[in-house]
């Protein structure tokens, strides 16, 4: 996990006595007059704040952003006034927004030292403490950039904020907010993390260097890390997973790490699987050339999985969790698989393969019964998976399906408190129709434009028997192609957030 260079901390500190580059001060949208130390600082300014209001330069409405030059009193040569909206729509999700714009903003201005107002009131209804992991949240996921492989001259480095303060009123304010900048630190950067696997080029990330980062992350949070190679996959019958892997000069690798909290000899209390296809050029059913680059991130699935693992094991989570990747490329050659091709999964199942490119769904397939095999309590899997997610929800929310009614209101609920949105689609029977073969028990693809999403959905309900599971298809919210609140352009590291809330809400179920 990535850190930055992003310092941030807690501060008892007037308004009036940070010395620093600039100050945000976020205001909520009302008719209500200006209070506590925002009063105190219109003041200062000689009512600078209520003639921008009078006037309706400024109305605070959500994410409205005013700069001023202050001179005088104030320790900093820049003030940004961020509009909050109403407090009844105040939400953290939004807290985490503004901030991640409003830092953008700063960084673009070339500042170095920032602080925002986080002192009694200015944000409304929310308890400080949860601003403050908001804030720490919003700040490091906005302030990301992926410029590894830029040199140094074409890169932005002279704009890299470098420190946060969140002023506040008294010590003990600061105190209580200390934990959960903390805990927001460690959120942020097990996304970050995801993100740049994402980002990474398929040249340099193939399934062997997503094993070499997955061990590093284990060693660098102590997580046990596992790595099976083809000969151990053949002999545990993995032959979905094996004939997609087929194709390529790079060897599959099924990557296990594991995080022992709560017990050291149960089984798994969550399984989490991550589809890990490095890059799909769809195989033997080649895709269309335009947009193919973007297949350097079918591995997003995977790298929501090891970014959990990170945060999960950072955070000490009380709940053994095992993360389940299985690493392939999918590529046409003279040794791919063929549509036609009938596989055995490892829980015996036959597949007649007739799409090539459907391949997420095969190595799935293997890997969710590899996480059964372990024992695993809870399965969820994410998976670039199918373009009819993004026919059925745009990139706004990843869709879910489930078999267990809690597990699914428990996903939803921690996807609630990392702002990651989400859709439940059904799983009917009647769309077994979809997947079913003349020659085998399963056929990979079937029923063209109908609900192909489903149909994927419902063809990995063959592989987690009777194990509470949810199936999350990231392919819509992966990749953002504009810039926004805290999400730059490209990777978003979507549900590495919600699969860390997922652990923990498991963790204090087990463990009230
Ligand atoms: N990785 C892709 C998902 C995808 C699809 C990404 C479209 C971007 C655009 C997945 O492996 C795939 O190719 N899915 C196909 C399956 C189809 C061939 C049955 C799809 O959904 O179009
Ligand atoms: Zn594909
Ligand atoms: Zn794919």
């Amino acid at each position: 996990m990535r850190s930055g260079s992003l310092r941030i901390a807690a501060a008892a500190h007037d308004i009036f006595a940070y010395q620093g580059d600039a100050l945000i001060l976020p205001l909520l949208e009302g008719g209500e007059p200006l209070r506590g130390a925002v009063k105190t600082l219109d003041a200062a300014l000689k009512g600078a704040i209520t003639h921008l209001l009078q006037q309706k330069s400024f109305r605070r409405k959500f994410s409205e952003r005013f700069l001023l030059h202050p001179t005088g009193r104030l320790g900093v040569p820049q003030l940004l006034l961020v509009g909050l909206g109403k407090a009844s729509e105040l939400t953290q999700d939004r807290v985490r927004q503004v901030t991640g714009t409003a830092l953008r903003q700063l960084r673009a201005l070339r500042a170095r030292t920032v602080a925002i107002a986080v002192h009694d009131a200015v944000w409304g209804p929310l308890e400080s403490e949860t601003v403050a992991q908001s804030i720490s949240e919003g700040a490091l996921l906005g302030l990301y950039r992926f410029d590894l492989h830029k040199a140094k001259q074409n890169r932005d480095r002279s704009a890299e904020i470098e420190s946060l303060a969140l002023l506040c009123t008294d010590r003990r304010a600061a105190r209580a907010m200390r934990n959960r900048i903390a805990v927001g630190e460690v959120l942020a950067n097990a996304t970050n993390l995801a993100r740049d696997l994402i980002n990474e080029p398929a040249n340099v990330l193939t399934p062997a260097e997503l094993a070499v980062r997955a061990r590093r992350v284990a060693r660098r949070y102590g997580l046990s890390a596992r790595v099976l190679d083809r000969r151990a996959m053949r002999r545990l019958g993995m032959g979905a997973l094996l004939g997609v892997a087929q194709g390529s000069a790079n060897p599959p690798q099924l990557i296990l790490l594991t995080h022992r909290g709560g017990d050291r000899r149960g089984k798994p209390a969550l399984g989490l699987v991550g589809k890990g296809v490095t890059f799909d050029a769809g195989g033997i059913s080649i895709k269309a050339s335009e947009g193919m680059e973007t297949m350097k991130g079918d591995m997003a699935g995977a790298a929501a999985v090891i970014g959990a693992m990170a945060g999960i094991a950072a955070l000490r989570v009380p709940l053994h969790v095992v993360g389940v990747i299985p690493a392939v490329e999918n590529m046409p050659s003279g040794t791919a698989q063929r549509p036609g091709d009938i596989v055995r999964a490892m829980n015996g199942t036959t597949i007649e393969v007739i799409n090539t490119d459907a391949e997420g769904r095969l190595i799935l397939a293997d890997a969710l019964c590899y996480a059964g095999r372990l024992g695993a309590k809870h399965l969820v899997d994410v998976a670039t998976l199918t373009g009819g997610v993004v026919v059925a929800l745009g990139s706004v929310r990843t869709g879910f399906f489930s078999n267990d009614r809690a597990l699914a209101e428990q996903l939803q609920a921690a996807g609630e408190a990392a702002g990651e949105k989400l859709w439940e689609l059904p799983l009917d029977d009647e769309y077994e129709e979809l997947i079913k073969s003349d020659h085998a028990d399963l056929k990979n693809t079937g029923g063209g434009k109908k609900a192909p999403a489903i149909g994927a959905a419902r063809f990995l309900k063959h592989f987690v028997g009777d194990t509470p599971w949810v199936h999350l298809d990231i392919n819509g919210t992966s990749l953002q192609e504009k810039e926004g609140g805290y999400q730059p352009k490209g990777a978003t590291g979507v549900m590495t957030r919600t699969l860390i809330n997922l652990a923990l809400s498991l963790a204090i179920e087990r463990h009230p």
